[in-house]
């Protein structure tokens, strides 16, 4: 059997007003994926993918980023069907670094 795809999706919430994934919903995104998705992907939650400014943020195997996300993008990120936004960061985009903290957080260095 193959493995399920993965979602991993930033729920670091910080406090004091400081921007993060999690102040802008992600835990309730990463939630919904797994009702939406009846166990056909895995969702590991995870603190900070790197570029807080453009949450929320998560990351699918096979597909890659997608940055500002909301709940009405979550079947084509389940399914794998909706490409990666990663050009929405356009020229203020930390990519290269955002690259380097995802391969680690996912252990795929
Ligand atoms: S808080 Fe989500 S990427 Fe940093």
């Amino acid at each position: 059997m193959a493995a399920k795809p993965r979602i991993f999706v930033c729920v670091n919430q910080r406090q004091g007003g400081e921007v993060s994934c999690g102040g802008r919903g992600s835990r309730a995104l990463a939630d919904r994926i797994e009702q939406l998705a009846g166990g056909e992907v895995e969702v590991r939650r995870r603190k900070c993918l790197g570029l807080c400014e453009y949450g929320p943020n998560m990351r699918r195997d096979g597909v890659g980023l997608y940055v500002r996300v909301t709940e009405a993008d979550l079947p084509g990120i389940i399914d794998g069907s909706k490409p990666s936004n990663l050009d929405a960061l356009g020229a203020q985009g930390g990519a290269p670094q955002f690259d380097a903290q995802v391969a680690r957080i996912t252990g795929e260095e």
